[in-house]
């Protein structure tokens, strides 16, 4: 250990530039060996594709359609390094996040849940993680051995000793929870997976995720042909995917650390059939909300694997939760006790409010039929839960008693109206959660309502949260352990 840290000191302060490193307890010399090499092939990938992005981002073509979409013609006429370089930093400070719902996991499928979080182990956990702690027996899904294929062949993690089903918790612990690049900005972050989202430090994510061009799942089904039947690719572009296989290519050349992106933005684009850079610009480079999106843009994220124990509290940088799904519930009030206990931001948001799609049917595959634009910019920040953070220290003005009683009073009010609703047995309709969320903003401070980080817009990326309409950042105090890397508890085996 004494031989580690001094090599990890040395490290540290001969490349000043570098940002920390994730402490040793936190990666095994498998992960962060395949991290580097994944950070090596990144690079020269990228550096390979850099100024075709280059010409795509400076063609006249995409020129019109950033004029035609709302962005500014200032932005819009760019040169196309300096359009390239906004990309490239709008996606360096995009969220990371992990959607999962917060009730408990049935026994037939192990995920993250809110009472996981609170009575698990003090890390967010893969659903290896969690199956295996729990005496899953990995034998009631076809989709175990394939999710294992998916991370073995594809991502390039450890194998099992038998495919599909770990058997102890250091097995399990070398693989990663799945995570999504929030490229476009949605207020209710990953909401296809689940009514909570966690969003992971921005710096561990840059330090430890290998992403891909394209959700895996969706590959496996579409695009491999031996594992499906090439009639499930057919339909499925029958269903409007329409996917380009050979866009995102085979032997590993889809993946990336999130410091190299450039062939990742034009592979998400050839896979996709050229329909994702556009508007991506569109969205990163107009104000927040301006250009709404459709359900297809939902499922073009890139998947994000962090490759590193993500212990509590610093691995989690806020959390977002369902407005319609869990305002006013007792699994609510459970995750609101849980971001307390960490010192977590926690914001609501209203995200997907549509009346003929309840939240249950919305998933990956049939994301792309819902095509009502929805500009998914709702988020406040909740003040009874930031009044426990360090980000809610310089926002005395904001977080007063006041507001927290018209905060309890809106959670009452809501928690009857779902009382009644059931009694009735019929479900709250959208447009009373679109007036009881209208009631609950305007009658808190503006300063609660936030806007995801923009490129340069606080200093300390990495600290802060969002911003407030009148421009300030909401960030952690400077103590805070919530974004310290690579701090360890008592609970934390040394794993390397
Ligand atoms: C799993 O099995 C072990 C050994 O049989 C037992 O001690 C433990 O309580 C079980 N855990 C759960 C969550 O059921
Ligand atoms: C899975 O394995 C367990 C324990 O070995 C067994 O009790 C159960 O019946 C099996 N389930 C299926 C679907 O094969
Ligand atoms: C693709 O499908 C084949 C055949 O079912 C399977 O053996 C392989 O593991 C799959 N590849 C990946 C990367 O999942
Ligand atoms: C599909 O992607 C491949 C590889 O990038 C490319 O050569 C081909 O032209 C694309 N096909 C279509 C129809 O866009
Ligand atoms: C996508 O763009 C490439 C390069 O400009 C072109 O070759 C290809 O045909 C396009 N594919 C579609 C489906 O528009
Ligand atoms: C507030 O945070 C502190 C320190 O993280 C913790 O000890 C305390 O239990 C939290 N309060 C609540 C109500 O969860
Ligand atoms: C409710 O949903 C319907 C159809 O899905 C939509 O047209 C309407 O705008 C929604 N109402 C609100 C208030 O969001
Ligand atoms: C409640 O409504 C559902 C369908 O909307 C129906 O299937 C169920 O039987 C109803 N339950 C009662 C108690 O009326
Ligand atoms: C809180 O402090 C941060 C960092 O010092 C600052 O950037 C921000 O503007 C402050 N927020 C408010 C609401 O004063």
């Amino acid at each position: 250990m004494w031989l580690l840290s001094t090599v990890w000191l040395l490290a540290t302060v001969s490349c000043m530039a570098t940002p920390p490193q994730p402490g040793v307890q936190d990666q095994t010399s498998w992960q962060r060996s395949r991290f580097q090499r994944a950070e090596e092939d990144g690079m020269s990938q990228s550096t390979a594709v850099s100024s075709v992005l280059e010409q795509r981002l400076g063609s006249s073509e995409m020129r019109q359609e950033l004029l035609h979409c709302g962005v500014e013609a200032s932005v819009a006429s760019l040169p196309a390094r300096l359009l390239a370089e906004r990309l490239r930093a709008e996606i360096a400070v995009s969220e990371v996040m992990s959607g999962f719902t917060a009730s408990r996991f049935q026994a037939f499928e192990p995920s993250m849940s809110v009472h996981e979080g609170k009575r698990g182990l003090p890390q967010f956990e893969s659903q290896w993680e969690v199956g295996v702690r729990n005496n899953y027996t990995w034998n009631s899904s076809f989709w175990w051995p394939i999710m294992d294929d998916v991370e073995t062949k594809l991502y390039g993690l450890r194998h099992f000793k038998t495919r599909g089903a770990p058997e102890s918790e250091l097995e399990a612990r070398e693989r990663s929870p799945y995570f999504a690049v929030n490229l476009y900005k949605v207020d209710a972050g990953s909401l296809l997976y689940g009514d909570v989202s966690v969003v992971m430090s921005t710096r561990l994510g840059m330090d430890t995720v290998l992403a891909s061009a394209v959700d895996t799942g969706g590959w496996t089904g579409m695009c491999n042909r031996t594992e499906r039947s090439s009639a499930v690719a057919a339909s499925a572009s029958m269903w409007g995917f329409g996917v380009n296989c050979s866009a995102y290519g085979d032997k590993r050349t889809g993946l990336s650390t999130l410091r190299h992106v450039d062939h990742l933005l034009l592979q998400n684009d050839g896979y996709w059939q050229n329909k994702t850079l556009q508007r991506l610009m569109c969205r990163v480079l107009s104000p927040w909300g301006k250009f709404p999106l459709v359900g297809a843009d939902l499922i073009h994220y890139w998947e994000a694997m962090p490759l590193a124990r993500l212990p509590y509290p610093s691995a989690i940088k806020f959390v977002i939760g369902s407005f319609p799904g869990l305002f006013g519930t007792k699994s609510g009030q459970e995750l609101q006790s849980w971001c307390q206990e960490r010192g977590w931001v926690l914001m609501w948001s209203l995200g997907f409010n549509l009346e003929e799609y309840d939240m249950s049917r919305l998933q990956f595959w049939s994301a792309p039929s819902w095509t009502q634009p929805l500009a998914f910019d709702q988020r406040l920040a909740d003040p009874v839960v930031l009044a426990n953070s360090t980000a809610g220290s310089n926002m005395s003005a904001t977080i007063t008693g006041a507001s927290t009683s018209v905060f309890t009073e809106a959670w009452r009010r809501v928690q009857d109206l779902r009382l009644q609703t059931a009694r009735q047995n019929i479900s709250v309709s959208n447009s009373s959660w679109a007036l009881e969320w209208m009631k609950l903003t305007d009658s808190l401070s503006i300063e609660l309502s936030l806007e995801p980080l923009r490129a340069g817009a606080c200093s300390d990326t990495d600290a802060c949260v969002g911003t407030t309409p009148t421009g300030h950042c909401i960030c952690y105090g400077a103590k805070q352990d919530a974004m310290v890397i690579g701090t360890s508890d008592a609970s934390s085996a040394v794993f390397i």
